[in-house]
């Protein structure tokens, strides 16, 4: 057993080869398929950075028009997915509902379980882009005991998704420009991120050949626990918890006391500022600034923790900026969002990632079944003693 290297979390092993994102931690750098993040935010868009991340180029506008029509021919529902929301309990988490609904596209669309099928799994991709913000609009009406709303496919991707979230029917609805504007840019930083934990659950469950419904489903389960999706809701709770600027020294000893994380704060790959959280400030400013308030003291005591953290020793020495969760808690329950619709966000905008991912690997000659080592620590081998005989 010696034979193996002993890797826990992952740190030192890349188990693929990929050309889809690169990310330089200590200079801050996040590129997809060489373009800068922070460029794609500012210029492109969420359904042209799907193109780009599924097919390695930057669409024509021709090539965007198909790619678009072909997302919006497929945001409905089968008539018969009404059932699996009607069996959650009214209080259950979206993310809950979001696990176990996706899993259950795979009920529906026989085909696409041919993996080996290129045309099948490009179908797959384009129904799981398009009914991920159907099934998250739907998961959060059913949570509110709202009515749904279907999809409007003359709006674009983000308006689409606010309206199916804040319109009630009958009333006419009008999607602020502002909002929809940062909702497709927090898609945007969210679209992609290399081997994350979620990425590499979906390529792990790809590896074996199971169908792309129940690996998204596999990659969003992954994708709530708070050290990675879960971090923006935490993040949310953990200013207002704090609550005003003064109680910021305090609450920053409690951190170096180990008594508790600084969410938000933190990455395995960055150590420097996340470039995603740049962007993501900027959008909390505009945000705040068009419907919420830019006094908010939840944005005020962000600011002042960042500021402190960033001249403060202990978060110098172990490297620890502020990542992209930091600010787009703020930004989301200014739009309106409560914070257990988070994390579902995140799975919405991670979809194409994922699905650009386990693409890629299918595509891979090299790549075999996901099957990590262990350095066994049980017991010696032994002889089994009946029950009467135990002492
Ligand atoms: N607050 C306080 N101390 C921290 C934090 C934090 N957020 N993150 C790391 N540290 C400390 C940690 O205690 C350790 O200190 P020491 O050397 O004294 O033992 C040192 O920094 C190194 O940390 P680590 O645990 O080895 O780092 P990691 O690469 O295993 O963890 C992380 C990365 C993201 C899980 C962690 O930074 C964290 O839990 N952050 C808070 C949660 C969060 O914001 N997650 C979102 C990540 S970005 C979006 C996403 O991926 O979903």
């Amino acid at each position: 057993t010696d034979a193996f290297t002993y890797d826990p979390g992952f740190t030192s092993t890349a188990a693929c080869e990929s050309a889809i994102t690169f990310i330089d931690g200590d200079k801050g750098t996040l590129l997809h398929r060489g373009y800068p993040i922070g460029q794609l935010a500012a210029q492109s868009n969420f359904v042209e950075v799907c193109h780009l991340l599924l097919h390695g180029e930057l669409p024509t506008a021709e090539q965007y028009e198909k790619f678009e029509r072909s997302i919006t021919m497929h945001t409905m529902l089968h008539a018969q997915f009404d059932r699996f929301f009607e069996g959650f309990r009214r209080d259950a988490h979206p993310m809950a509902i979001m696990v176990g609904t996706v899993g259950a596209l795979s009920a529906f669309y026989h085909d696409s379980l041919d993996i080996h099928d290129a045309r099948q799994r490009e179908i797959s991709a384009i129904r799981l882009i398009a009914k991920m913000p159907t099934i998250a609009a739907r998961a959060y009406k059913y949570h509110i005991g709202q009515p749904f709303v279907s999809p409007r496919n003359d709006l674009n991707y983000a308006e689409n998704f606010l309206r199916m979230c804040f319109a009630v029917p009958a009333e006419d609805y009008v999607v602020n420009p502002v909002m929809a504007k940062a909702m497709d840019r927090i898609f945007t930083l969210h679209a992609d991120h290399e081997q994350n934990a979620s990425t590499s659950t979906v390529r792990l469950a790809g590896s074996s050949g199971a169908n792309p419904f129940a690996c998204i489903a596999a990659g969003i389960a992954c994708l709530w626990g708070p050290s990675h999706g879960g971090a923006n809701e935490e993040a949310l709770t953990m200013l207002k918890e704090i609550g005003t600027p003064d109680k910021i020294p305090e609450f920053i000893e409690g951190v170096k006391a180990k008594k508790y994380k600084l969410m938000g704060f933190g990455h395995r790959v960055y150590k420097n500022y996340d470039p995603r959280a740049t962007v993501m400030k900027e959008s909390a400013d505009e945000v705040l600034a068009a419907v919420g308030d830019p006094n908010d003291p939840l944005f005020q005591v962000a600011k002042e923790l960042e500021r402190i953290a960033l001249n403060d020793e202990y978060f110098i020495e172990r490297k620890l900026f502020p990542n992209v969760d930091f600010y787009s808690g703020i930004t989301l329950s200014a739009m309106g969002f409560p914070t257990s619709m988070f994390t579902v966000l995140f799975s919405l905008a991670r979809t194409v990632g994922w699905i650009a991912q386990w693409q890629e690997m299918i595509g891979d000659p090299t790549q075999k079944i996901g099957r990590p080592r262990q350095l066994y620590t049980g017991p010696t081998e032994r002889d089994y003693v009946p029950i009467q005989n135990r002492g």
